[in-house]
């Protein structure tokens, strides 16, 4: 898994037409989710899945408290980067978010996973005890904060090819996309990025490989209930994705 990543690290914000677009656009949904489901008293926030930062940077850029984590090292140091280019403080480190409890410890606001990064732990009981670490870093009233994809509407089969796009950066023009195979409730994710340096008519592509558990919103509910969340609750269309929230009780 942190392979996968430390290999996407320079390329993730490929995946995306405008990076710091997509950072101030998520920052801005996310913080009116988080104003309507738990007041104005959100200061500090751990993400405990920042890969290069997409929802770390927006929120630190939005006033908020940031301490953010990730399983690979790559990802955490061109975090590192992003936040220094933006002048924004934010502690990174690497670290496993099934053991995000014992790395920093509790009494956090908010704990957040953003874009999909759940159901890369593979068993409910992997997913289960990431959750009660996340439950064991929040202050009694904090909140957790989850989004991922919705497997329920997504198409099962081998080869299923999901295009991102074209990328223009420079000289250099990328076509980045997916292909995934299924096997049961898992599927292979196969991320291709097909460079194109027109400069020097060199042709290249880097693919690289990862596994997912197609778990869905709803079933990530009832395991954060098992977690010890109360008043959990799935919110569409607030997000490009699935919101799943909880909060820890008082
Ligand atoms: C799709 S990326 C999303 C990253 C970031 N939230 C974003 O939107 O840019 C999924 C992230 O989950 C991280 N991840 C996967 N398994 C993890 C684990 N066990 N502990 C911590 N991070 C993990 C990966 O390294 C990757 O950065």
């Amino acid at each position: 898994m942190a392979e996968f990543y430390d290999q996407l690290a320079s390329l993730y914000h490929l995946i995306f037409q405008d990076w710091d677009k997509s950072i101030a656009r998520q920052a801005t949904q996310l913080s009116e989710i988080i104003k309507t489901e738990w007041g104005s008293g959100i200061g500090t926030v751990l993400d405990v899945s920042c890969g290069i930062g997409t929802q770390a940077l927006g929120l630190a850029q939005s006033g908020f408290r940031v301490t953010a984590s990730d399983l690979s090292s790559e990802e955490i140091t061109r975090a590192k980067r992003e936040a220094s280019a933006r002048s924004l403080d934010i502690a990174f480190s690497v670290c496993d978010m099934r053991q995000v409890y014992q790395h920093h410890g509790g009494n956090y606001d908010l704990v957040i996973s953003g874009d999909n990064s759940i159901p890369h732990l593979l068993s409910d009981d992997d997913i289960l005890a990431a959750l009660r670490q996340m439950h064991a870093c929040l202050r009694p009233g904090g909140g957790c904060l989850i989004t991922l994809r919705d497997y329920d509407r997504e198409e099962r089969g081998k080869g299923i090819v999901k295009p991102y796009g074209v990328r223009e950066a420079g000289d250099k023009r990328y076509l980045v996309f997916q292909v995934w195979d299924w096997e049961d409730d898992q599927y292979d994710l196969t991320m291709y990025f097909v460079e194109d340096d027109r400069s020097s008519k060199a042709i290249q592509t880097q693919v690289m490989r990862s596994r997912y558990y197609a778990i869905s919103p709803n079933k990530v509910l009832t395991l954060m209930e098992e977690a010890g969340f109360a008043a959990v609750n799935r919110l569409d269309d607030v997000f490009y994705q699935p919101v799943v929230i909880g909060t820890k009780l008082s």
